[in-house]
C-alpha cells in the first residue's frame, strides 16, 4: 500500500502549511482536502445551487472541475486559488460539508490521490474517514485564540482586510459546525497523534512530525 500520512485538526491550526512543508521534505503528494470543498463551495454558489441542498451539491461534486497544478487551483480552468481562501469561501466550504452525499461524491477522488512514493493528506477527516489505515495521523490543534490571530495576520499579510474579533466569531462557528456534524465531524482518530500548536512555531511544529514519521 502507499503510504499515507494524515494531518487533520480545526481552521487555522497551520495543517496546511505544515502538510506542505512535510511533502516537500518528503517528496511526496499533498493533497489539500479543504481546498476541494472550498471550490465546490465556489462552484455550487456559482451554478446558482443552495448550499443546503445536499442532492443538488452532490451532483455538482460528482463531476466538480477542479485540477490541482503546481500549486494553483482550477475550476473549469480558471484559477481560483484566491478566491476560494476568502473567510466566505471557508463558510461556504464547511456548509456544502455537512451533506452525506456530497462527502461520498468526493471521497474517491480523495483516495486516489494516494500514489508512490506516498501522501501527505490534510483535512478533517483524513484519519477517521478518507485513509482510516494511514500508518501515521497527526491531529493538530491549537486555541480558537491564537489560530484567529494567525488568520488575521495571513490576511493582513496578503493586504486584505481583516477584523480580530469577527475571525474569532468565524473560527468558532465553523468549529461548532464541523464538530457538531453527524457525518465525519472534526475529531482525532484513536491512534492519532495529538499535537497542541498554540505555543509552537511551525518549525517546532514540523520538528515533532518528521520525529514521528522517523519512528
Ligand atoms: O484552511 P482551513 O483549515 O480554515 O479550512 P479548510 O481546511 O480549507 O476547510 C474548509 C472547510 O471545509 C472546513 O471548515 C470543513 O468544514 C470542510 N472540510 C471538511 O469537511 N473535510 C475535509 N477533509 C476538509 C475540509
Amino acid at each position: 500500500p502507499v503510504p499515507v500520512i494524515t494531518i487533520d485538526g480545526p481552521s487555522g491550526t497551520g495543517k496546511g502549511t505544515i502538510a506542505e512543508l512535510l511533502s516537500d521534505r518528503l517528496g511526496w503528494r499533498c493533497l489539500d482536502s479543504g481546498a476541494l470543498y472550498r471550490v465546490l463551495g465556489l462552484a455550487a454558489e456559482r451554478r446558482g445551487v443552495s448550499l443546503d441542498d445536499a442532492d443538488a451539491v452532490a451532483e455538482v461534486a460528482a463531476d466538480l472541475p477542479v485540477d490541482f497544478v503546481s500549486g494553483r487551483v482550477l475550476l473549469d480552468g480558471e484559477d481560483v486559488s484566491e478566491a476560494i481562501r476568502t473567510e466566505q469561501a471557508g463558510m461556504a466550504a464547511s456548509r456544502v460539508a455537512v451533506h452525506p452525499p456530497v462527502r461520498d461524491a468526493l471521497l474517491q477522488r480523495q483516495r486516489a490521490m494516494a500514489c508512490p512514493p506516498g501522501l501527505v493528506a490534510d483535512g478533517r477527516d483524513m484519519g477517521t474517514v478518507v485513509f482510516p489505515l494511514a500508518p501515521l495521523k497527526i491531529f493538530l490543534d491549537a486555541s480558537a485564540e491564537v489560530r484567529a490571530d494567525r488568520r488575521y495576520k495571513q490576511l493582513k499579510g496578503k493586504g486584505l482586510d481583516a477584523n480580530l474579533p469577527d475571525l474569532v466569531e468565524d473560527i468558532r462557528a465553523r468549529d461548532a459546525r464541523d464538530r457538531g456534524r453527524s457525518v465525519a465531524p472534526l475529531c482525532a482518530a484513536d491512534d492519532a497523534v495529538i499535537v497542541d500548536s498554540t505555543v509552537m512555531s511551525i518549525e517546532a511544529v514540523l520538528d515533532r512530525v518528521l520525529k514521528e514519521v522517523r519512528r
